[in-house]
């Protein structure tokens, strides 16, 4: 495994969640990401979807001890710079560009980069990419399609996101060719707005506890 696949499977092993976030107010980014950190889930994927969401990714790599700050959504090579210079450890995108494939080329940061299909997957593998998120996981066949391309495309291995949750969750875990989940319902909109970390802390650790 090449040293980038590896370092981003290292941050992915983390947990078995990684929390997607879409961080409206900046002021809610640190306690948020601290209230995941202490239920047990360090890398923290920040969608480039909000106005604020590059300063959130700035404020939690610089603020939240044992956080690994993620940026989730980048679309292009503009956005992957950005988000690399913000702070990022990592970057996922819900699918999968030559432009950013040649962003990630040139950058020390690893991609995890989005893929539906068997043919996706395929060309990703020949770019050198052996981890990838699998999006929209639910609408896109769900653990039983999963687990179908575990056997002919057995060196690959997955982050399934979209759709998913506590509920459904283990579906994907049990699955030999999955290494963690990415999720947003440890961080629910009602939540966040009231400031309520501390349930935000119960359901991160409720997701930590996960298992196959
Ligand atoms: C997204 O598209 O926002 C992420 O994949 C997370 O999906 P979810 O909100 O269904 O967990």
């Amino acid at each position: 495994m090449s040293d980038k696949n590896a370092k981003l499977l290292s941050v992915l092993k983390l947990q078995p969640v990684v929390p997607v976030l879409i961080i409206d107010d900046v002021k809610t980014a640190v306690p948020l990401a601290r209230a995941l950190v202490a239920g047990g889930l360090k890398a923290i994927e920040i969608t480039l979807r909000t106005p604020a969401a590059l300063e959130a990714i700035r404020a939690v790599a610089n603020e939240v001890e044992g956080a690994v700050a993620g940026a989730g959504t980048i679309l292009n090579a503009a956005q992957f710079e950005a988000a690399v210079e913000a702070g990022s450890q990592f970057i996922v995108s819900p699918g999968t560009t030559q432009e950013l494939i040649d962003a990630a080329s040139d950058s020390d940061i690893p991609l995890l980069p989005g893929a539906a299909t068997a043919s996706e997957v395929m060309g990703l593998r020949e770019e050198g990419y052996e981890v990838l998120k699998f999006f929209p996981a639910e609408q896109a066949g769900g653990a039983a399609y999963l687990k179908s391309l575990s056997s002919p495309l057995a060196s690959t291995l997955f982050c399934p996101t979209g759709g998913i949750s506590l509920a459904n969750a283990r579906d994907y875990l049990s699955l030999p060719n999955v290494v963690c989940v990415g999720g947003s319902w440890v961080a629910p909109k009602d939540l966040v707005a009231r400031g309520d970390w501390a349930g935000i802390e119960k359901l991160a650790a409720e997701a930590a506890a996960l298992k196959g």
